[in-house]
């Protein structure tokens, strides 16, 4: 598949890399197309390089991995033609640090980021996921034992199930990945980073290298 990768940070670069490896075929997308250390990136991930907007019009599929501030600049920049009609996995959280840590979850009008997307690019098939662990569980979730979770929220059955494709060959297991429903679903995992933020705190090393399990119980009807 052709995936675009819009985001140079850390996630993006894990996923552009992890995608590649699995045999996908990545555009990672910068602000500028003479990004050198982007370029130097793509180099190291074994993707290619290139414009938000050209990276989304390489993309069958478009991920963003760009803060959730910056988001709606970013996939302006890429532009609506460019996603129409695609499937568009957003793993961002808009958090904001101006005042200080731990961070808030930033919400659009009461709407989050994957909602906000919807809204405004009505013609991208959203689907929310991943953005409730570290970079390297989304990417190699074999790292961390156990049926932990990665979460879906989609209004598009057919993006979901192509987003649940392109977990499975990261390495995720059908039992671990839980589609919560609607992308109005994401807002709550959205506000879960901030639980995450303390209990990676709690959890010894801060490495991150930890997820969510869920343990369901018989029914006692
Ligand atoms: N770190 C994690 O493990 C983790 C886990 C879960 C979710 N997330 C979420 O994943 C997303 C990506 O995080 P990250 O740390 O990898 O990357 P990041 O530093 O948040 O984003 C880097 C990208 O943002 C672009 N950018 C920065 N400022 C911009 C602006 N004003 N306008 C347009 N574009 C701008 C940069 O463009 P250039 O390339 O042109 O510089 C770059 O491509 C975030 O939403 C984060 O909350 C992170």
């Amino acid at each position: 598949m052709q995936i675009a990768v819009l985001g140079t940070g850390e996630v993006g670069r894990r996923l552009a890399s992890r995608f590649v490896e699995v045999g996908h075929r990545v555009v990672l997308g910068s602000r500028t197309a003479d990004n050198a250390e982007a370029h130097a990136w793509a180099g190291e991930t074994g993707s290619a390089h290139g414009t938000f907007a050209e990276a989304a019009a390489f993309g069958e599929v478009v991920v963003n991995a760009t803060g959730g501030l910056v988001t709606k600049a970013v996939l302006e920049a890429a532009g609506a033609q460019n996603l129409a009609g695609k499937v568009v996995i957003d793993v961002s959280n808009a958090l904001d640090f101006s005042n200080g840590f731990p961070p808030d979850a930033v919400t659009f009008d009461g709407v989050g980021v994957a909602e906000m997307i919807q809204r405004d690019f009505p013609q991208a098939r959203v689907v929310k996921t991943l953005n409730t662990m570290n970079n390297k569980v989304m990417a190699r979730p074999d790292l961390v034992p156990g049926d932990h979770v990665v979460f879906l929220s989609g209004d598009d059955a057919e993006a979901k199930a192509t987003t649940a494709g392109l977990l499975r060959d990261m390495g995720w297991r059908d039992a671990q990945i839980l589609d919560l429903g609607g992308i109005s679903t994401s807002r709550a995992t959205e506000q879960f980073v901030i639980l995450w933020v303390h209990m990676n705190g709690g959890l010894g090393d801060g490495s991150g290298m930890w997820n969510i399990a869920v343990q369901q119980g018989a029914s006692e009807d």
